[in-house]
Parts: C-alpha cells; structure tokens; sequence
C-alpha cells in the first residue's frame, strides 16, 4: 500500500467512526437469512434517535466503490432500564444467486464500514459450510476469536448459534449484550447468522425474551418473535425450534408449545424430500445427554421435550415420524455426538449406522465459551458415540443430496495440534426416509427408563415456585393466568409511528 493511499484509509476510518454523534453512529451490524432464498435481512443498532425526516438506509453493489443501489430501514426500539435501543431492518431483495454484495448502513447522522456477504447459488443442490454452537458468551468467550479467524478464511458459510448468547443479552443494562454484538460483528456482517433462544435469553424479570425477541430477526414464517421457524439452505430443511417455551410453560402455559408443533407438522407436510433431503432441527437444550449435573437429563433423557408434558406434545416423536435427520443442542458445556437413537433404542451395531440411519442422529454442541465452561460427564449415556469437554465449534458440511460431513473443532488453547476432534459422515441413499424403514428387532439394542418421576426440568423450575405451578401440574389450568411471551406488538406500533 503506498503512503498517499494508507493516509487516506486511516482518516477515512477515524472519519467514519468520530464524524456526527457517535450515538447515530450503526453498531451491531449484522446479517441473517428469511424465506426468500434472493434476499438478505440486514440490521443494526444505534442509541439515539435520528432527527426528523432523516431516513436510515442499506447501500450496496457488487463492487467496494459502486454502493448505487438504496433500501430504506425501519426501525423499532426497546428500553432497558436506562438505555433505550433503535434497531434497524432493512431487507434486500432479488439479490442475484452466488454473488457478492458489498453494503454500508446508516444515515445522513452515521454510516458504517463497508461489509459484504456472498449470496447462496441457486436450486437446492450446491455444497455449503455451516458453524453450528451454543453457549457463547463475553466472559471466557474462548471461541470468539477463532471463529472470527475461521470465518474470515472461508471455514464455513453461514453461522447457527444454538442459544445462550453473550451471558447475558439482558446483562448490565444490555451492555453485555451490546459488547457481545460488538466483538461478533466482523463475522456476523458477513455470514449469515441463524439465532434461537436459550435460558439465559429469558429475562426472568421481565417474564420475556426482551432482548433476544428485539435485538435479532429470524424468518417469520413461525411464531414472528424468533422462538421457532424453518429456513432452507442447500438441500437442507432447518427447523429451529424453542426449547424455552417448554421449559417455561409455567409463565405462559402450553399453548405456545402447542402453536409450535403444529407449525413444525404443518411445515413437514410441505417439505419435498427429492429437493430437500436432509431435515435438520436445532433447539437450546438437548433431548439426550450425559452431564453429571443437570437440570434437563435424567436417565440420559429430557423427558419433558423427548415425551411431552402435561399437554405439550414431545418433540422425539415428531423427529421420527418425519424423518428428521440430525438434531443439534447446546446448554450441556460440552461436545456429544450420539449414535442413532429413538425411544431408546440405539441403532449402533451395523458397521455404518450412519449410512441409511434408522433414528435421528443428535449432537450437543455447547462448549463455544462462556463463564461456567467444560461441564463435567457424569455415566455416559449408552447412546452417546463420543463426548468432548474441549471449547469448540461444529462445521456441518453439506455435500450434496446424499451425504453430509461433519466436523467438531477445538478451540481449546489445551488441544493438541490437530484441531478436529470429531468427524462423522451421514449417507443416505436417494429415497431413504427412516420413518417409513423397516426395524427388526436385531438392528437395535433397546435400554429401558428406569426413572419415571417428574423430570428436573419441571421439579427446578416449578416445584420450589408457587401455587400456579401446582395448579398446572395437578392439571387444573383454569385458575392460572399467563402472561404471553413476546413483546412485539408495543414495538410495531411504535414503527408505525415513525418518522421513517
Ligand atoms: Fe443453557
């Protein structure tokens, strides 16, 4: 770089970041996919208002310097107890297929950097890289680094963060929460990033998911506060699905956990298995593990979202009779791969259960970094393949219709040279449905529950409470009264009140 071209670079930034009130000034930016596989939803967050008439935009091309197309933003905003928050949306549409964007954010008051994102080939049959992980906060943030490394040398495409975000969003006043955005823009200005939440997303002051419902926009097609939706990615179906609706169904009873299902029955009746061959979900906490110290597992199993409770329908069933490929969690601190397994049956004696699987193939993915990292194994599940307390990330790799490959990388500043921990190959032949397979008795081995009280989940989060929990599990709803878990309505009204 010559001396004339370095100078101007270094006033340009320190013009971009000083110039106007460095409160219009866009942080936050980040990308996430919708429904339209030719359009990109792009937002940010500023700290104060924009004056009267200045309107917030995305200004992007196919080049660095010929930004010449516009999309106006709206905004709607949240108040913590002293910061209030304007968060930006803007979505670009008919966006050609396998092409570069380059965009800045902002307004006449403050613009950003320059950023670009590849949009995805089209059909339905193109390889793709997917960072998949739970559980990554601020502090002890030991892959926040990594990642960014990783996604700047082309390692994935796009990201999933499996719950438990930045510990916590809500944290100080949202300053956590804004500082985990901060640290996490240059990878998520760039790749797609898919959220769902975790429990460190409820605020249990608030009785909602403030924060997490206002900060991030997920596809619309399921409940429009990102608890659940589906995107399509390659030939895969992704289903995210919340795990915090059931583990808080005593502040807003079960109906939610009921709209959920029936949107996931509904969206499968219309997914076409010849274009989209792989379905996978993902959901904060995991229907199988082995931690020594959990709420969630007992017996090796969440019995709440693998069966069901009091009237919300388990989520196990539903992955088998749809044919529901892998299913990937976090909450556990730790890294589990399992053997196919359905009702506790274990499909792990044929020498490739991975090929043809008979039952889903779940991963817990959970040791991105956070404060309260490397949760111990407790007895290893007699369905889990292998396990990890390493910090690390999973890349699921989509090779085409028939096969899919995945990876776990350490992060750990103790692993050793080699940073794959884990791999697994997934292969099925065109067709191949698990749901509708033939099972004889020798493909499985089958251990039985031994523990039938009320799973922790419930007990930790209901028992100790009061009488509304009782009243719920003595199957006497009629008294309890629940609060609904999303703020969104106040927020629309407020942006149609806008100036934009
Ligand atoms: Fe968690």
């Amino acid at each position: 770089m010559n001396i004339i071209l370095f100078a101007f670079t270094v006033i340009s930034s320190i013009y971009l970041t000083t110039a106007g009130d460095p409160d219009t000034f866009p942080k936050h930016v980040h990308i996430s996919l919708n429904n339209d596989p030719q359009s990109m939803v792009i937002s940010w967050t500023i700290f104060a208002p924009l004056s009267a008439n200045v309107a917030a935009f995305v200004n992007f091309g196919k080049t660095f310097d010929t930004l010449t197309q516009k999309q106006q933003a709206t905004y709607s905003s949240f108040k913590t107890k002293k910061t209030k928050r304007y968060i930006f949306k803007a979505v670009l549409t008919n966006l050609e297929y396998d092409t570069r964007y380059f965009y800045s954010v902002g307004s006449t008051e403050g613009i950003s950097q320059v950023f670009s994102f590849k949009t995805f080939p089209s059909g339905s049959d193109y390889p793709v890289k997917i960072c998949i992980f739970g559980d990554l906060g601020v502090v002890n943030g030991v892959s926040l680094s990594p990642l960014i490394a990783a996604g700047q040398r082309g390692d994935f495409d796009m990201i999933i963060h499996l719950g438990d975000l930045a510990y916590d969003l809500r944290t100080d006043d949202g300053d956590v929460g804004d500082t985990f955005m901060e640290s996490l823009q240059p990878l998520i200005a760039t790749k797609p990033y898919m959220v769902i939440a975790g429990n460190h997303e409820f605020e249990k002051d608030q009785i909602s998911f403030e924060n997490y419902e206002s900060r991030f926009f997920m596809p619309e097609d399921g409940d429009g506060h990102n608890q659940y939706y589906s995107v399509q990615v390659s030939s895969i179906q992704f289903l995210g699905i919340s795990s915090e609706l059931y583990a808080y169904f005593t502040h807003f009873g079960t109906e939610p956990v009921e709209d959920q299902h029936k949107f996931l029955e509904k969206k499968m009746q219309s997914v076409d298995r010849s274009v989209h061959p792989w379905v996978i979900a993902y959901h904060h906490r995991p229907i199988y593990c082995s931690g020594k110290k959990s709420d969630d597992c007992s017996d090796f199993e969440s019995g709440v979202l693998k069966d069901g409770f009091i009237g919300m329908p388990g989520l196990e069933k539903f992955y088998y009779d749809n044919s529901v490929d892998m299913v990937f969690t976090g909450h556990q601190h730790n890294y589990e791969r399992y053997f196919p397994v359905y009702d506790r049956k274990v499909f792990k004696s044929s020498p490739n259960p991975y090929h043809n699987a008979k039952a889903t193939t779940y991963v817990i993915s959970g040791n991105a970094g956070c404060h309260s990292s490397g949760a111990a194994f407790g007895k290893i599940s007699p369905f889990s393949a292998i396990q990890s307390q390493d910090y690390g990330y999973s890349i699921l790799h989509v090779i085409n219709k028939t096969t899919l490959y995945m990876e776990q990388i350490s992060s750990d500043p103790k692993a050793s040279a080699s940073p794959v921990i884990d791999s697994l190959t997934l292969t099925k032949d065109p067709g191949f449905n698990f749901g509708s397979a033939e099972v004889n008795e020798n493909d499985y081995t089958y251990y039985p529950k031994t523990n039938f009280e009320v799973p922790p989940m419930i007990t930790n989060s209901c028992y100790s409470r009061d009488l509304r929990c009782r009243q719920m599990l003595s199957g006497d709803k009629s008294k309890v009264t629940f609060k609904k878990y999303f703020v969104g309505d106040e927020q629309e009204n407020e942006q149609n009140g806008s100036d934009l």
